[in-house]
């Protein structure tokens, strides 16, 4: 992607805000920073074109050619995520409108339908002109078109659209009424011509048709991306093309755009308050590689110190932001850029954090960038290194739409805190995970998780068998596997399409009480943990049917039932979990599970259950090196399993690595020079 340029370090310039003289100071202090890769003009619309069907292309000749001189590489952007206000006043029908049928105004951002087609021509008329003038600029060397798609519009070019999508999908209205379940509550249809988005409705609306319109509205945004791709190669550009991520981003499903970047790319905004970012971070990262087949993404946008759209916006020390872009790097990387170059004096951004603050350069946090532009150079070493896995952890946003709708047993289980919980475990263990689409093929991993799949395709039932059958060892969650891709309820003793690999079945889900279930753990359960453990949230009434039993609830409304069971298939083991487990019984299981298939850590030592890296170490290996990374508060010590030095320091390392609270080295065999 950015060979020649090693790890890209930079982040979103926004000149058009700033006067002419302040550019070059800017360029001046990039260089000085180390910074190698901007985005420039992702919110320039109306600087561009002021008057309908104006250009003004002068001062952005000018800033590439400034940025190129200055051996600056430029992902352009297209400007089309905030159109400029005549457009909503000449063409009401390009803003949006809300699910309270509410038309939003211009005078922020954002304030499109993906669904209007006027909005789409302009977008792409922009688009053509400006691919057209710099599709073989020196300077641009990748394009980034719109930014963090995410609008979803319930007026009526959407009712038109969303018609039109269903029309593909079902083919005929009886089929969507199959589908959709409208006998219920006298919701039949005669025709597509009936159907409107899921505005506000009296009560609970169709989960079918919400599913529908969630899947509608990710492929419609999809729609706009491609207008404009299209349009870029149309021109004859060469350079990849992306547009920005923003992880776990509930309205758009990743898995559908991936095929259409060039390069993954990505938001993180973690939050410096909250003790889990680290691990939940982690795992963003590693869903960023994963979308891409494991190939090296970019992390487009982060913060170097406070955000400040959060009520209340904890800054980072320098230290803390140069953990946040060596996590990136670990876990697969190929750039860490910031919002934004120069923090901004007007518009509602005023107290983000950036690159180079309003007191200027002579200030920590352009002196930790400083910092971090040199340290980023060493790492050539890592470029194009690759994370190697053998966990899998299945994730699907379909079925985290339908898994968290409304008037389901309850509402407090949360398909992605349960994935931020499994995934921690193995954060904590220092072993490497991808995120898995239902679906794929699965043998190839020696473990694969399962925290929470409400949806589970007959595709993707079978994969999971087939991986058991051939030795790879599977955990499945609760309330997994309930219902079809149209949230309709599978008819049998559930998991219905899981019950024969699993070994048992069940018959009622149902919220816990409040006061956590206690687990009995099984007599024979030889790794049964001695702390016990209690189950909370959601249990399931269940028998076995060939599955061993390792722990039963011993109270609430499941008391003597099996909770936790361990069934053979073929060469491998299915685990199934009847009910949310307590943070340190779901350890132990999880620990349990990883050592029995054998699978090692960073460090290639094996798992070891009750027994993690030490509090807040992440470790990871890319390529050919070892990422130690200390989050915690405390010293911590490792031992390596060969002597190594540190690509940082060129310091050697001989077996024990220690590291002070907030540090990074980046080990590799042997010696660095
Ligand atoms: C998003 C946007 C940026 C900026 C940042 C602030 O990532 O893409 O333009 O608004 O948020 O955190």
């Amino acid at each position: 992607m950015t060979d020649e340029l090693g790890l890209c370090f930079g982040g979103d310039y926004n000149p058009e805000q700033w006067p002419r003289e302040v550019w070059t100071e800017d360029v001046d202090l990039m260089v000085r920073a180390g910074v190698n890769f901007v985005t420039v003009g992702v919110w320039s619309w109306s600087t561009i074109e002021p008057v309908p069907g104006k250009r003004e292309f002068g001062w952005l000749d000018e800033v590439l050619d400034l940025l190129h001189g200055s051996g600056i590489a430029v992902d352009l952007a297209t400007p089309t995520a905030s159109p400029p206000p005549w457009l909503g006043i000449r063409h009401p029908e390009t803003l949006p409108v809300n699910r309270d049928g509410v038309r939003l105004a211009a005078g922020s951002r954002n304030h499109y339908s993906p669904a209007s087609a006027v909005y789409r021509e302009h977008a792409l008329a922009i688009t053509r002109d400006l691919a057209g003038r710099y599709a073989t600029h020196p300077a641009v060397r990748m394009w980034h078109v719109g930014n963090e798609y995410g609008e979803v519009d319930y007026g009526d070019e959407a009712a038109r659209e969303f018609r039109s999508w269903l029309r593909a999908k079902y083919g005929s209205i009886a089929a969507l009424n199959e589908a959709w379940g409208t006998a219920v509550w006298s919701q039949g249809y005669a025709s597509f011509d009936e159907i409107v988005p899921p505005r506000a409705a009296p009560y609970l609306i169709n989960p079918a048709q919400k599913l529908d319109f969630k899947r509608y509205s990710s492929d419609q945004l999809l729609a706009c991306y491609r207008d404009q791709r299209d349009a870029i190669r149309a021109a004859g550009a060469t350079q990849p093309i992306t547009t920005n991520f923003m992880g776990f981003f509930h309205h758009v499903d990743y898995w559908s755009w991936a095929g259409d970047v060039d390069v993954v790319a990505d938001d993180q905004y973690p939050d410096p308050a909250s003790p889990d970012a680290p691990s939940d971070t982690a795992l963003v990262q590693d869903l960023m590689r994963s979308l891409g087949g494991g190939r090296p993404w970019l992390l487009m946008e982060q913060a170097i110190s406070a955000v400040s759209w959060r009520e209340h916006n904890v800054p980072k020390s320098p230290a803390d932001a140069r953990l946040n872009s060596f996590q990136a790097v670990a876990r697969g990387a190929e750039g860490v850029c910031y919002f934004q170059w120069r923090q901004a004096r007007s518009g509602p951004e005023r107290f983000h954090s950036a690159l180079l603050p309003h007191a200027g350069a002579d200030t920590d946090v352009f002196r930790g960038a400083e910092l971090l532009g040199a340290d980023l150079k060493r790492m050539r070493q890592v470029v194009g290194g690759r994370v190697t896995a053998r966990v899998g952890i299945l994730f699907d946003w379909p079925s985290w739409w339908a898994g968290e709708e409304d008037a389901v047993p309850s509402a407090r289980l949360r398909t992605l805190e349960q994935l931020r919980r499994w995934y921690r475990v193995l954060w904590r263990h220092g072993v490497a995970a991808e995120v898995v689409r239902s679906g794929s093929e699965l043998s190839g991993y020696d473990v694969v998780l399962v925290p929470h799949s409400y949806v589970i395709e007959p595709d993707s039932a079978d994969a999971l068998s087939r991986a058991t059958a051939a030795g790879t060892l599977v955990v499945v969650g609760p309330f997994s596997g309930v219902a079809d891709a149209s949230t309709n309820i599978l008819q049998g003793r559930f998991p219905v399409l899981l019950r024969h690999l699993v070994g048992v079945s069940g018959e009622e889900w149902g919220g816990l009480p409040d006061q956590p279930t206690p687990l009995a753990m099984e007599a024979d359960w030889d790794a049964a943990p001695s702390g016990g453990g209690t189950a909370t949230v959601i249990g399931e009434r269940l028998r076995t049917e060939g599955a061993e039993v390792l722990a039963r609830f011993a109270g609430g409304p499941y008391a003597g039932h099996p909770a936790i069971t361990r069934n053979t298939h073929g060469a491998g083991t299915a685990w199934y979990l009847g009910a949310v487990l307590s943070d340190d019984l779901l350890a132990a299981v999880l620990e349990e599970a990883l050592r029995e298939a054998g699978v090692t850590n960073a460090l290639g030592a094996s798992v070891l259950p009750g027994n993690p890296l030490p509090d807040g170490l992440e470790a990871v290996r890319r390529g050919p090196a070892l990422f130690l990374i200390n989050h915690g508060h405390e010293s911590a010590r490792i031992q390596l399993p060969v002597p190594m030095s540190d690509l940082l320091t060129n310091e050697e390392v001989d077996r024990i690595a220690a590291l002070p609270p907030r540090t990074v080295q980046v080990l590799i065999e042997g010696r660095t020079t």
